[in-house]
């Protein structure tokens, strides 16, 4: 195993051994290729560069305490790119050689998961792009999917607290039938604008609401939001949000302890009925929320009074991460050992 101070990683990146790639050509996709290169060679009219023709997935591989490589729902990110894919015209990967590609980069990389106790991982980065050449705003005819890992942090280095987010009007990251639903570049072009301007202003991340009206609740930068009230699960229908795998099975697991779940249109000025909210995503599973302030406003909702999570978003946060490492059997069939 490398040394590296594994509890104090940032999300960010650090260098491993290997990348796996795969190029379409010809109407085929190519075998995979295993390469130390950071770098990749690319045409300067690439689909990619000019017109956006690109998608990537988030995910992670963790130890568990028995020692065991454990993927998370997998499927479903692939699910997700082979969606992201066709929203914008580009040759969608087939399973068998996203899960080869997917082995292949954890495990020659297996020095670089982190150990288990530690609240590290190793972030799964599968990207694909159009690397054929166009001029004229066409999809390319050759794609490259490649897929690199790096290591990081726990994503709360002080703890599971309650984050201050803010509302904006003046940035949209996407449009009802835009591109909203896929994870394709262009969406996270469009929200850098909302999320510097409220890291500016001190707070952790841009709630977004709807693009027309400006009076339902989308997202929370790259997360999607929940709310908890009178013992229900309560998250946003849109079609202009990222259909997240971590809400998605949040869904699951609050009716698995008893909850009720609701996914519907949710209005801004229900926040200030909600017991309990947060973000939610694979970076962070639960980002706990404990002030949102439109900053048109100026109103300020606020929750945790004692400074703590609520009590439903610390059992959802914990069982959701118990099920990850393997700490607590995984009732869903979730987990994917890779050994
Ligand atoms: C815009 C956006 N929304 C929501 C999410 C959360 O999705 P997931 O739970 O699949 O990580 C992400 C992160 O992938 C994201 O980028």
């Amino acid at each position: 195993m490398v040394d590296l101070k594994w509890s104090e990683l940032p999300f960010g990146y650090i260098k491993t051994n290997y990348n796996v790639r795969a190029y379409f050509k010809n109407g085929n996709w190519s075998k995979l290729e295993i390469t130390d290169k950071e770098h990749i060679d690319i045409h300067m009219a690439a689909t990619c560069l000019h017109y956006g023709q690109e998608a990537f997935e988030g995910m992670k591989a963790y130890r568990g305490k028995d020692g065991k490589i454990r993927l998370f729902r997998w499927e479903e990110n692939w699910k997700r790119l082979q969606n992201s894919a066709n929203g914008i015209l580009m040759e969608p990967v087939p399973k068998d050689l996203f899960f080869e590609m997917l082995k292949t980069v954890v495990l020659k990389n297996e020095e670089f998961i982190p150990p288990y106790g530690t609240g590290a991982s190793l972030y799964i980065r599968p990207l694909l792009f159009g690397s054929g050449v166009r001029v004229g705003v066409k999809p390319a005819d050759e794609y490259t999917f490649l897929i690199f890992v790096t290591p990081v942090g726990p994503y709360f280095k002080e703890g599971f607290k309650p984050v201050k987010i803010a509302i904006i009007r003046d940035s949209d990251r996407a449009a009802p039938l835009g591109t909203g639903t896929l994870k394709v570049g262009g969406n996270y072009a469009a929200s850098l604008r909302g999320g510097e301007r409220v890291h500016a202003e001190g707070y952790g991340a841009p709630m977004y609401l709807d693009a027309i009206e400006k009076k339902y609740i989308d997202e929370i930068g790259a997360a999607n939001f929940f709310a908890i009230k009178d013992g229900t699960y309560i998250t946003p229908k849109s079609s202009s949000i990222l259909p997240s795998i971590t809400n998605k099975s949040l869904i699951q697991l609050v009716e698995h302890l008893g909850y009720k779940a609701e996914r519907r249109p949710v209005r801004e000025d229900e926040l200030s009925g909600f017991e309990e909210v947060g973000a939610c995503g694979t970076a962070a599973i639960i980002s706990p929320i404990g002030e949102i302030k439109d900053l048109d406003s100026g109103e300020v909702y606020k929750y945790c009074p004692d400074g703590k999570p609520g009590p439903i978003s610390t059992k959802l946060y914990e069982t959701l991460l118990a099920i990850q490492y393997g700490d607590m059997e995984d009732p869903f069939g979730w987990v994917t050992f890779l050994d």
